[in-house]
């Protein structure tokens, strides 16, 4: 039986799946985020949220007190709140992992497929610290590391997409990436958080599709009506948007950045021996996911 978990990035894109499978199976969870408003929705007999910031180590502590689990679902890739890969994925996951140590709880840490040390997207690098701090700790935990969730790059490609139906997409567009379904994210941290034996593993989850940005465009497009080719922002505007605009807004030159590598670096993912490992986990395909 699982204790208490407590779910930071309860109110995000995975973590409010993740809750909404813990509550189904009668777990009790507690949310932390920023707003109370982004979790009104979520509250019930089984989930309580608290209000903080995983920048705040006092307040990390405060919330992480009495959880047997922490999970963190977390990122400060992009949103609100001048969030920064460093100041989120790094350092608010030393301060979660810090007080789980604290409290004697167990940590799940949601994390990349390619973290690294040497990566040119700093995401990926914070993320790597987050898991080296995760295995000098010595806790019992978990990690989950994901490919690019597809309905993140449906949304973002459907909302550039305008009248003519034309998606927008950074680069040349011909790369193929991994994209995964943040169902079957989900489905698997819902059973690494409520298995103890998964305690001490590492494991990676991508989905069916290695598919380009064009490809993405062109379906995504497809389901939208008369589709329309899609349109590029060329590399070399990403170049200059990295080092311009960047300085003042720092989100756009990651994205920049995170986009240039996206269209360069192998994004490919072959989820056979972690399929074989979780037979009945659901396998969406980007096709599945937009009839
Ligand atoms: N999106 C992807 O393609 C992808 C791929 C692989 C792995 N992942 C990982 O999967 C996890 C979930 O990603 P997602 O796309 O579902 O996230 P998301 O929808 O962007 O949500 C981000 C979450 O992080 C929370 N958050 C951000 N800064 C915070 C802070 N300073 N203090 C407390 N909470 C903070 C937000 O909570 P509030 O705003 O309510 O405070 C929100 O719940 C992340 O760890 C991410 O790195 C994502």
């Amino acid at each position: 039986m699982t204790g208490l978990v407590l779910v930071c990035g309860g109110t995000g894109r995975l973590g409010q799946l993740v809750v909404g499978a813990l509550t189904a199976r009668g777990v009790a969870v507690r949310v932390l985020t920023r707003d109370v408003d982004r979790a009104a929705h979520l509250v019930d007999g089984q989930v309580e949220v608290v209000v903080g910031d995983v920048r705040d180590r006092a307040g990390v502590a405060a919330a992480v007190a009495g959880a047997d689990v922490v999970v963190s679902a977390v990122q400060g890739f992009a949103g609100p709140g001048r969030v920064t890969p460093a100041s989120v994925d790094r350092d608010g996951n030393l301060h979660l992992i810090e007080a789980a140590r604290s409290a004697a709880a167990d940590v799940i840490l949601m994390s990349v497929v390619g973290a690294a040390p040497n990566s040119p997207m700093e995401l990926f690098r914070m993320k790597h610290a987050a898991e080296a701090a995760l295995a000098a700790s010595g806790l019992p935990a978990t990690v989950l590391r994901a490919t690019a969730f597809l309905e993140l790059w449906v949304d973002l490609l459907t909302s550039t997409a305008g009248r003519r139906n034309r998606p927008l997409v950074f680069g040349r567009g011909e790369n193929p990436i991994n994209f995964v379904s943040v169902r079957d994210v989900a489905a698997l941290a819902e059973r690494v958080i409520t298995d103890p034996a998964t305690r001490g593993h590492t494991f990676e989850i991508g989905g069916p599709d290695d598919l380009t940005l064009d490809e993405l465009a062109h379906l995504v497009a497809a389901r939208r009506g008369t589709p329309g080719e899609p349109r590029h922002l060329p590399r070399a505007a990403l170049h200059v948007m990295a080092a311009t605009v960047g300085r003042v807004r720092p989100e756009l030159g990651r994205q920049a950045r995170a986009a240039l590598a996206m269209d360069r670096q192998d994004m490919t993912f072959d989820s056979a021996g972690m399929r074989a490992q979780f037979p009945d986990l659901p396998c969406t395909s980007a096709a599945e996911l937009l009839r």
